[in-house]
């Protein structure tokens, strides 16, 4: 049997800061408001010209590197965003350019928040089933350039960022198992109503049902640990890390109380980075990786939700 594992992580974010203090100059906020409703201290904000593409490019040079592989290893290659550089070609096609790789798949996925999970996922099975040995996965994201600054609903919580995986074929899980879910019957919580194919160009910020998306994501993510653990006869003390989605502080809190899960197994970074999207996921598997937290042949258990509503789950043995 064919299994894949984590074979290297990378993370970056953008030079340029934008603390709480900086956006009370522009927006009707508090530094206080922010930090007690979302835990956010600061954001990482792209500048004119900088592209999902450059912030992926960083993180996945990194993920290639602490691999110990050569990018022209890589067999297929998956970003997932929503914030894309252009319409088509996909990111991921850029990246390959820029990796100087020619000729391995690649394309974009798109899932909001959870795209990293759901990428995760696409790359496990593509090397279960034989069609890749080594697949790059990244989130990344300048969620920024979607962000309606007149809403101070939404505004405050997001910043700009790329995370990025490499998967390698092994013997033994590796990725023990992902679950996948969708229900488009909410997609009026939490959205970007403007599109191409709608024709709808002027609607294009997200808007957001903060309280209704606080309650869904809070309910539907236990629940969907609950059963990850119970379907694979496990329990919250075989996780040795959870590592959840970094939208909000108290959704963490209140999701780890759920679960009866001490907050010192809990990767929280979304203090430094505010809600980096498709980014956040991998951003705090790499800083725990880097930092020392995460060994190797630990469990973690990954999970996140995005508008649509799209969520998902993935258990990792490190
Ligand atoms: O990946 C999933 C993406 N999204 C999320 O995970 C977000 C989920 N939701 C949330 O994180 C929270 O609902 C928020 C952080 C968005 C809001 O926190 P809340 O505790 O649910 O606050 P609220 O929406 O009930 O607003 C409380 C008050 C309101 O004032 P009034 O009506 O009580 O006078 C808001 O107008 O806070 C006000 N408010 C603000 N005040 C200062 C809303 N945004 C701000 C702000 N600064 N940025």
């Amino acid at each position: 049997m064919t299994y894949s594992r984590i074979l290297g992580t990378g993370g970056y974010l953008p030079e340029r800061v934008v603390t709480n203090a900086d956006l009370e100059a522009f927006v009707d906020t508090s530094d206080a408001w922010i930090r007690e409703r979302s835990g956010i201290e600061k954001r990482h904000l792209v500048v004119e010209g900088e592209t999902c593409c450059d912030l992926a490019e960083r993180a996945a040079r990194l993920a290639i590197e602490a691999a110990g592989i050569a990018a022209t290893d890589l067999d297929l290659i998956i970003v997932a965003t929503t914030t894309p550089d252009q319409y088509f070609p996909s990111t991921a096609t850029i990246l390959e350019q820029r990796l100087d790789i020619h000729g391995c798949p690649a394309f974009d996925v798109q899932a909001v928040c959870a795209g990293f999970v759901y990428a995760l996922s696409i790359a496990d099975k593509f090397i279960r089933t034989g069609s890749a040995r080594h697949v790059l996965v990244v989130g990344s994201e300048t969620f920024s350039r979607l962000l309606n600054w007149e809403d101070r609903g939404t505004c405050v919580l997001f910043g700009d960022g790329a995370g990025a995986v490499v998967l390698g074929a092994t013997d033994e899980p590796g990725i023990v198992v992902t679950s996948l879910h969708a229900d488009g019957a909410y997609k009026e919580m939490l959205q970007v109503p403007g599109g191409i194919g709608n024709g709808d160009y002027d609607n294009n910020r997200v808007t957001m049902k903060g309280n209704e998306v606080f309650k869904f994501a809070v309910n539907v993510l236990s629940k969907l640990v609950e059963d990850t653990l119970a379907a694979n006869r496990l329990t919250m003390a075989d996780v040795d890390w959870f590592i959840p989605h970094q939208a909000n502080l108290r959704i963490i809190q209140a999701i780890a109380r759920k679960l009866h899960l001490p907050m010192e197994r809990v990767v929280v970074t979304v203090a430094d980075h505010a809600n980096t999207s498709a980014a956040s996921i991998p951003l705090a598997l790499d800083t725990a990786v880097r930092d020392g937290r995460i060994q190797r042949g630990q469990l973690l258990l990954l999970e996140a939700i995005g508008g649509g509503f799209t969520w998902g789950s993935a258990l990792v043995r490190y």
